[in-house]
C-alpha cells in the first residue's frame, strides 16, 4: 500500500507533505491580532476621530440608494488638483522639476493620503525555483517555472509569506524576452506528460503494483491485454484539438513575450479581516495598521516588486522590458505597481475603476464612499476613510477634499508604456467603473508624459472638452494609450492591440530559433 501511495504521489495524483515545522514559543511575540473586517474598519475609524462615515451606493440601478449616472451632477469639482505645478505655487517647467520636486510630493500624498507607506522594514523575499516543466501551448514550446519568494519571518514567526509566482517563457525565440506580470492564480499551463515509451514503462510498473495489492487483477488484465491504465497522448494530437480563438497568453508568447502569473492572495487577503495577517500582518507583528500603512493595493504591488527581483537574476527574462497587467482590482493594483516601481517598463491597465484610473472626485457609478465602507477600505490606506467621513473630529470631508487625483497617480508612470484599457457596458464593463472619469485623468496625465519627450494620448489635455473616442478605436500613437474594446470586464480583447503597440515602443522584435530552443 505504501508503495502505491508512493508511486501515486509521483504521478501527482496524490500529494504528501513531509516538511516538519519546528515549534515556535509564541510567548515570545506579541499576540497576533484577529479582528473581522468590520471590526479592523472600526479600529481605524477610531484612530482617525471618524464618528460616522457615509454608505457607498448601490450597484442596482433600482434600488434607492443607488449610484449617480446622471453626467451633469458627475463633477462637484470639476478642477483637478494642478499636476504641474508645485505646492508653493511654481510651474513645472522642466523634466528635473518633475522628477526632483513635483513628483516626490504627488508621492507623498498618495502614499500618506490614499494607498499607504511601504514600511521601513519590510523583511527580505528569498526566491525558490521549486518546478521546471517543458510544455508545449499549443504549438509553441515553452518553459514554465514555478517559483516562490520566501519572506523572512524571523521577526514574527506567527506569520507565513510565501509569495507564489509561475513564469512561463517561449523556447523557440532567441533570449532574453519581455515579459508581461499578470495578477491572477499561477498554474502550469500545459503540464508535459511523459513520452510513449516513458508511459509504457509507466503501465507496466503500475499494473505490477495493482497485481500485487489484488492479485486477482491479473485475470483482469488478462482478459484486457492492450489495456492501459494510463494513455499516452500524442502532444501535437492536442495541438490540433485546440479551437476557438488565441488566449492573451497564447498571443503573448505568439509574439515572443513571456508572462508571469502571481498570486495576489500570496501576498496580502483580498479583505479587512486579512490585514493583520499577510505581509502588512507580518511587517506590523500581527498588530492593526496605523492610518498611513500601506493597504492590499500597495502590498500586492510591493510583491509584484518582488516578482521582478527573481526577473532579474532569470537569464531568460529581459528585466528592462517587464509589464504589469491586471483587471479590476488588479487592475488598479496595475496600476499602482507601475506608478510606484519605476522599474516596471509597461503597464496594461484593465478596467480599474475607482481607485484605478478614474477620478476619486467624481461621482458616477462607485463612489469614494463604496472605497471606504468595510467591503473595499482594504484596498487602501487608512487614512482614505476620512474622505468618506461625515462626522468626525476634523469635519466632514469628499472625494474633493483629496489632494490628489487619479491623473496623477497615471502622470507618476510616465514616461513609460501606460495603456489604459476598458470594455462597455452593454457587455458586462459597468458604468460602475466610469469609463469617462478614466479617459478625463489619461487626458490630464498627458501633460507630465509631454514634459518627459514621451507622447500622450494626442489630443489636447482639457480633460473638460475631451470627448472620448468611439469604441474600437484606440488612440495608441503615444507612451500613453488608451482604448476600449467591446467585450465585456475584461482586458483581453485588447491584447491584440496592446502587444504590438508595446513591442513597438519597447523596440522588441522576436527572433526564432530552431527546435526546441533552450531546451
Ligand atoms: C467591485 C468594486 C470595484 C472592483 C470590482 C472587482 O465592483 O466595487 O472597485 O474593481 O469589484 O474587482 O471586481
Amino acid at each position: 500500500m505504501k508503495k502505491l501511495f508512493f508511486f501515486l504521489s509521483v504521478l501527482g495524483i496524490v500529494c504528501v507533505s513531509t516538511a516538519q515545522k519546528p515549534e515556535i514559543d509564541k510567548s515570545k511575540y506579541p499576540p497576533l491580532v484577529t479582528f473581522t473586517a468590520q471590526e479592523d474598519h472600526s479600529n481605524m475609524m477610531e484612530q482617525l476621530g471618524i464618528i460616522s462615515v457615509r454608505p457607498g451606493p448601490s450597484g442596482n440601478e433600482n434600488a434607492p440608494n443607488h449610484a449617480n449616472y446622471d453626467e451633469s451632477i458627475a463633477d462637484p469639482c470639476p478642477i483637478l488638483p494642478e499636476i504641474l505645478v508645485t505646492e508653493k505655487g511654481k510651474k513645472v517647467t522642466s523634466a528635473e522639476m518633475w522628477w526632483k520636486q513635483r513628483r516626490p510630493e504627488i508621492v507623498e500624498l498618495f502614499e500618506s493620503e490614499v494607498y499607504g507607506r511601504l514600511p521601513e522594514n519590510i523583511p527580505d523575499v528569498t526566491w525558490t525555483v521549486d518546478v521546471v516543466d517543458y510544455e508545449r501551448i499549443g504549438f509553441t514550446p515553452v518553459v514554465a517555472k514555478k517559483l516562490t519568494g520566501h519572506v523572512d519571518n524571523s521577526e514574527y514567526p506567527l506569520i507565513d509569506v510565501n509569495i507564489e509566482m509561475m513564469l512561463v517563457v517561449p523556447a523557440n525565440v532567441k533570449g532574453p524576452v519581455p515579459v508581461l506580470m499578470m495578477f491572477g492564480r499561477p498554474s502550469f499551463p500545459a503540464p508535459a506528460k511523459p513520452g510513449e515509451e516513458d508511459m509504457a514503462k509507466i503501465n507496466e510498473a503500475f499494473k505490477k503494483l495493482l497485481i500485487n495489492e489484488d492479485p486477482s487483477l491479473e485475470e483482469v488484465f488478462k482478459q484486457y491485454p492492450v489495456y492501459t491504465p494510463f494513455e499516452y497522448e500524442n502532444p501535437f494530437a492536442r495541438m490540433m484539438r485546440r479551437t476557438g480563438d488565441p488566449s492573451p497568453t497564447e498571443q503573448l508568447l505568439a509574439a515572443g513575450w513571456g508572462y508571469a502569473t502571481i498570486d495576489p492572495g500570496s501576498i496580502q487577503a483580498d479583505n479587512g479581516a486579512g490585514l493583520t495577517r499577510g505581509i502588512i500582518g507580518l511587517v506590523n507583528k500581527g498588530q492593526p495598521r496605523k492610518p498611513d500603512d500601506w493597504g492590499s493595493l500597495r502590498a500586492w504591488a510591493w510583491g509584484a516588486a518582488r516578482g521582478l527581483d527573481y526577473m532579474e537574476t532569470d537569464s531568460l527574462v529581459d528585466a528592462t522590458k517587464v509589464g504589469i497587467e491586471g483587471v479590476s482590482r488588479y487592475g488598479k493594483a496595475a496600476l499602482v505597481t507601475l506608478a510606484f516601481e519605476p522599474r516596471f517598463a509597461v503597464g496594461l491597465i484593465g478596467s480599474s475603476g475607482k481607485g484605478g484610473a478614474t477620478l476619486h472626485r467624481r461621482v458616477f457609478g462607485e463612489a469614494v464612499e463604496s472605497l471606504t465602507g468595510s467591503g473595499e477600505y482594504h484596498w487602501m490606506a487608512g487614512n482614505y476613510l476620512k474622505y468618506g467621513a461625515e462626522e468626525a473630529t476634523f469635519g466632514r470631508k469628499t472625494g474633493c477634499d483629496l489632494p490628489v487625483d487619479s491623473h496623477e497617480l497615471l502622470a507618476l508612470c510616465a514616461p513609460r508604456l501606460t495603456f489604459v484599457s476598458y470594455g462597455i457596458p452593454e457587455q458586462g464593463d459597468a458604468k460602475w467603473l466610469d469609463q469617462k472619469g478614466s479617459y478625463m485623468a489619461t487626458i490630464a496625465a498627458g501633460s507630465v508624459f509631454k514634459l518627459l519627450g514621451a507622447k500622450d494620448l494626442g489630443v489636447s489635455n482639457d480633460y473638460l472638452k475631451e470627448e472620448m473616442p468611439p469604441v474600437l478605436t484606440g488612440l495608441l500613437d503615444g507612451q500613453l494609450a488608451w482604448r476600449q474594446h467591446d467585450g465585456g470586464h475584461t482586458d483581453a480583447p485588447n491584447y491584440s492591440t496592446f502587444i504590438p503597440w508595446a513591442s513597438k515602443f519597447l523596440d522588441y522584435k522576436s527572433v526564432p530559433v530552431r527546435g526546441m530552443g533552450r531546451r
